[in-house]
């Protein structure tokens, strides 16, 4: 690995590379979206190019499907996969019982339908997405263009009656225009800073005319890949309660850097 590659890519770099140590010769598999989800789909192409894996992978958005098969992952859709063993991805926060916020990328939609397809949800994160509490990010919303700004005051309605800090709502944008996601909606990222009781705030998000879904992961998430900056993993399973420490070789995995043009 460069010596300039800062910890915190170090840190997703590991996380992602123990996590493609669970996937299995012909295992139909979801492929997350953002930052350390992409270590996690040069990881496995890695595997697929030099143990000869066989494994299908669904895509969580169109930036990780163009990149799974410009690595020579095979890729499918949900449709074509139905079901599938395990999807790895990555979290903007996560917290002790692995409740997640996802969404920091756009892709929250397409993430929720193929994790909640899988028999397991792996997350790959570095430290600092670990929360005692989930809110400091913003949770992500998405919503139908249609009636946006109605919407956005429904959603702002419905905070005043729920234990959250704040209650700032804003549009994403690309530039000037609004972002739009894969499937052509808007996202809102909502300003909480401290999220009291997760599972009433996503069930109250989603019983709202517009929301298509948000950004809250309740029971989907069963095991966590915390890594480091100087290699350390650790692999968290909520249902054993087992953890287990392990160390990545950062000196291996040359030709993903290779991938990378480096
Ligand atoms: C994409 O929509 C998100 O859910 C990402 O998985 C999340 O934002 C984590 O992204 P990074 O790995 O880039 O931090």
């Amino acid at each position: 690995m460069p010596a300039e590659r800062s910890p915190i890519d170090t840190a997703k770099f590991a996380a992602a590379r123990r996590a493609v140590d669970f996937v299995q010769d012909g295992m139909k598999l979801g492929l997350g979206t953002g930052s350390t989800a992409a270590w996690m789909v040069r990881c496995l192409a890695e595997r697929v190019r030099e143990e000869g894996l066989r494994v299908q992978g669904v895509p969580t958005s169109s930036r990780t499907a163009d990149l799974a098969r410009e690595l020579g992952i095979p890729v499918v859709t949900l449709d074509e996969a139905r079901w599938l063993d395990l999807t790895i991805d990555g979290a903007d926060e996560f917290d002790s019982e692995f409740n997640l916020i996802k969404g920091g990328g756009a892709a929250l939609l397409q993430e929720k339908i193929v994790a909640t397809a899988s028999d397991r949800m792996i997350v790959i994160a570095d430290a600092a997405k670990e929360v005692a509490q989930l809110g400091a990010f913003p949770l992500p919303v998405e919503v139908i263009p249609f009636g946006w700004q109605s919407t956005r005051m429904l959603i702002e309605e419905a905070l005043i009656g729920l234990d959250v800090l704040g209650r700032e709502v804003t549009l994403r944008r690309s530039g000037e225009a609004p972002l739009l996601t894969d499937e052509k909606n808007y996202i809102l990222d909502l300003h909480l800073t401290r999220i009291g009781h997760p599972r009433q705030l996503a069930l109250t998000l989603n019983q709202i005319a517009g929301v298509v879904e948000n950004g809250l992961f309740i029971d989907i998430c069963d095991t966590v890949v915390v890594g480091h900056g100087d290699g350390r993993v650790t692999v968290r399973d909520l249902e054993s309660g087992l953890t287990e420490d392990g160390q990545v070789d950062l000196g291996a995995s040359r030709n993903i850097f290779a991938d990378l043009g480096e």
